[in-house]
């Protein structure tokens, strides 16, 4: 039985999807059933369920607003993956959980590899960075995935936001220097899986194939839905937000690759069917 904690995010939507499609056992949660900061509600629920996998989608995502809400971040990004997992090591499951590009400063201009040193440059990229030390340090069947710029139905994202703003507006300015790779979130959620039945834990990669800028995302969506206004490009400084961003962070997801013995799609193929997924369901 797999326990998935935030179950109704963009990843826990996917997950939820592929593992009814499979039939495959699962317990899904979000905030409102298991909130994942009672960790001693968490011990009562996993007890007697015969839970072999938890999968953490839970997390604080608002880059922006982490950095005046640092204690509530670190608790959700750190301390409570932590607990987490000293909770599956409790009843021997196995566990994933989450982390991000953000971890590096975007000063290496290729790809990184899991063994690149990290250097968090805002209060949500430092509380995910803790969090895959505290994790790794305290259980030995973890599986830290980092990935970047994810999409999907289950919430909103830069790509509904591009779409939105094309709906009224003729010319959108869109900034083209920071770089890495929109991944979709339901190849996140099913090669999450392949992964996890590898048993080979530890620390991942995990992206969409393929590298863009925010810009090249944003033409990439607008072209696909046949919008005719104009898009400039912008610079990160045109546009003053609280939280510092790294100009460069593509994964390189080749360990998993290598693991699972398998390419990852790449990002626009990801971007084609997530929006036949948005027509299919009406919102296009
Ligand atoms: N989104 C990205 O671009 C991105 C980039 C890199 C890494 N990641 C990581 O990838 C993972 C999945 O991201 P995602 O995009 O699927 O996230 P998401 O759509 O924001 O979903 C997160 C879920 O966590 C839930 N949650 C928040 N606080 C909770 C609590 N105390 N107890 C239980 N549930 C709680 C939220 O529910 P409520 O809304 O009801 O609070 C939400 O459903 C996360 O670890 C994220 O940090 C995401």
């Amino acid at each position: 039985m797999i326990l998935i904690t935030g179950s109704n995010g963009q990843l826990g939507t996917d997950l939820k999807k592929i593992l009814k499609n499979k039939n495959i056992e699962f317990i899904g949660t979000d905030h409102k059933e298991l909130d994942i900061t009672k960790i001693d509600d968490i011990r009562r629920f996993v007890q007697n369920k015969n839970i072999d996998v938890i999968i953490n989608c839970a997390a604080y995502n608002n880059v922006d607003k982490a950095e005046e809400e640092k204690e509530l971040c670190y608790k959700l990004n750190a301390y409570v993956p932590r607990d987490l997992a000293l909770i599956a090591k409790e009843i021997s499951a196995d566990f994933i959980t989450y982390s991000t590009d953000f971890v590096f400063n975007g000063e290496k201009k290729s790809p990184y590899i899991e063994k690149d040193l990290v250097d968090p440059l805002s209060i949500y990229s430092k509380s995910k960075s803790e969090g895959e030390k505290l994790v790794l340090e305290s259980y030995d069947r973890s599986f830290i995935i980092r990935t970047s710029w994810v999409f999907g139905m289950g919430n909103n994202n830069f790509n509904k936001q591009v779409i939105n703003w094309s709906k009224d507006r003729d010319t959108l300015g869109i900034v083209d220097d920071q770089v890495s790779s929109p991944t979709y979130s339901y190849d996140l959620a099913l090669y999450s899986l392949k992964l996890l039945k590898t048993k080979k834990y530890g620390l991942y990669h995990l992206s969409n194939d393929g590298i863009a800028s925010k810009y090249d995302q944003a033409k990439y969506v607008l072209e696909s839905i046949g919008w005719k206004g104009i898009l400039k490009r912008a610079k990160s400084s045109d546009f003053i937000l609280p939280a510092k961003r790294a100009e460069y962070t593509k994964l390189d997801s080749s360990k998993l690759e290598k693991v699972i013995n398998e390419k990852l799609p790449s990002w626009k193929s990801g971007i084609d069917r997530f929006l036949q997924e948005m027509k299919e369901k009406g919102e296009l």
